[in-house]
């Protein structure tokens, strides 16, 4: 089987043999599988937050006209989320996660389940989901500019393709916590108990999380 490894994915060094052509520093193995379990995870969670919202809608919106345009606007940024990483992980052939059906089924439960209880406990959903999501993508920004700064350190100038996953990742997680935003101001506090359906929700994402990074 066709593995990723991202190796396409290199930092650019300035030449220093004449040749015009960048050199390019290979990835260590764990850099390699950094990147792949990113991408892979990315992926899982995109499609995952994209049945959420599909499932939710429309129970919430019969109970909830007014919800109509909310759901729409965070489903279409959903989709484009999973066509981002769609696009990434077909291009460095980077292995989906091979839980695809598991996660298909429980999100499309969450979401449903969630709406049928109600406007503030479908919006507790999304704010659980959306605070576990943005510091996964906050997690892994961090950790690219770690990377990012060794090259730098031993001389090497970062590629643009790794500037603009960087950038990617940032607009992603600043819209999953605009999402976040939404579900506050839609009073997700109000849900009852609020704290177990977040606490709840939140540790089966930091799961799913961990297991979509390694199978
Ligand atoms: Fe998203
Ligand atoms: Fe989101």
């Amino acid at each position: 089987m066709p593995r990723n490894n991202a190796t396409s994915l290199a930092a650019d060094v300035p030449s220093t043999s004449g040749s015009s052509r960048p050199k390019r520093k290979p990835l260590t193995k764990e850099q390699r599988d950094f990147l792949d379990s990113a991408l892979r995870v990315n992926q899982a969670g995109e499609l995952a937050a994209t049945l959420i919202y599909a499932a939710q809608t429309p129970p919430l919106v019969n109970a909830h006209p007014h919800l109509r345009p909310l759901m729409s606007h965070m489903y279409a940024q959903e989709e484009g989320h999973l066509n981002t990483f769609n696009h990434l992980i077909a291009k460095h052939r980077v292995r989906p996660t091979a839980l695809y059906p598991l996660w298909s089924v429980l999100a499309t439960g969450l979401g449903w389940s969630t709406a049928v209880m109600g406007r503030e406990t479908a919006m507790a959903c999304t704010e659980a989901v959306e605070t576990e999501i943005g510091t996964h993508y906050n997690d892994q920004i961090r950790k690219l500019l770690e990377i990012f700064d060794q090259w730098e350190g031993d001389g090497y100038e970062v590629g643009d393709e790794f500037r603009d996953l960087v950038d990617t990742l940032r607009r992603i997680r600043d819209e999953e916590l605009e999402h976040l935003d939404h579900a506050v101001e839609h009073d997700a506090k109000k849900a009852e108990p609020h704290w177990l359906l977040t606490g709840v929700i939140r540790a089966g994402c930091r799961g799913a999380i961990w297991v979509s990074e390694k199978v």
